[in-house]
């Protein structure tokens, strides 16, 4: 049932069609975008929500994009007392502060795709980790070496706590990825880039510590118009495209992919 029909008899007919149809759910916060007209309805819509779902505790309203360097949106607190959480995927849990650090579980199935992927022994750099759900999810599947790099502060501590929690040992760095080169004295076998929005100049950067014949998974976000172009571009410069797959819109137009690459 969506929460239209569940605001249904709550909400006269022309606030009801303003009522998102989606939300997303971290652990056990449900993270929802209720536009600025329906601001005195934002209580009742919160109620609704967390009387109709019991794993939610906490309802958090996004009140302004994902954006700056963290990724990380403005909130407003709805109903619960902790923007703090423990969200379980693929059999791995992860302790995240929503309002704090940046997650998704958009990219479920990409994060078990990559480990399986991944094979024993290899050296595998996660660049923009966050709290760790594809470096974690890769260790515990895989016997490799792994490294993890984010430059927010509080990412990297639950990154910490998550190794911790899902028993795992991994190098964790707090770092900006466009001193990958000053970062590092050896190479990897396998990049991990859940790039943010528009940085896409972080492939040129991040090739220089792949051991020839490597892979990187590099996420980018396009409209659907400019994939073709940005396919393009990739073999021009020498970049084979192994696999690459639509992970889903963002925004009106706008879809993540996923470029699996390996340098000529
Ligand atoms: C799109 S999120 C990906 C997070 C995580 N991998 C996931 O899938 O949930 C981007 C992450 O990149 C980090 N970040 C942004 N710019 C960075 C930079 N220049 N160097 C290192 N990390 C950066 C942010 O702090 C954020 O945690």
């Amino acid at each position: 049932m969506s929460l239209r029909d569940l605001l249904e008899n709550k909400l006269p007919e022309g606030e009801l069609s303003l009522v998102p149809k989606g939300f997303e759910v971290i652990g056990d916060i449900a993270v929802i975008n209720i536009p600025p007209f329906l601001d005195n309805r934002k209580n009742i819509i919160a109620q609704v929500l967390s009387s109709h779902r019991k794993d939610i505790r906490g309802v958090l309203r996004k009140i302004s994009m994902i954006d700056g360097e963290k990724r990380i949106g403005e909130f407003e607190l709805l109903l619960g007392n902790s923007t703090e959480t423990i969200h379980r995927e693929n059999d791995c849990i992860f302790h995240l502060d929503v309002a704090k650090t940046f997650f998704s579980g958009k990219l479920a199935y990409e994060r078990a795709r990559i480990a399986q992927s991944v094979k024993d022994g290899e050296d595998v750099l996660v660049l923009f980790a966050g709290v760790g759900p594809f470096l974690v999810q890769i260790k515990k599947k895989r016997n490799v070496n792994i490294t993890g790099l984010d430059s927010n502060p509080e990412a990297c501590a639950y990154l910490k706590k998550n190794a911790l929690a899902n028993n795992i040992d991994a190098g964790i760095i707090l770092g900006d990825a466009n001193s990958v080169g000053n970062l590092f004295n050896k190479t990897f076998d396998r990049i991990v880039m859940p790039t943010p929005y528009g940085q896409d100049h972080f492939l040129n950067i991040s090739s220089t510590v792949l051991k020839p014949g490597g892979i990187i998974h590099f996420y980018t976000f396009k409209k659907d118009f400019e994939i073709r172009h940005f396919k393009r571009l990739l073999e021009e410069r020498g970049w084979q495209i192994k696999f690459i797959r639509n992970c889903g819109g963002v925004a009106p137009r706008v879809n993540r992919y996923v470029l699996d690459l390996q340098f000529h």
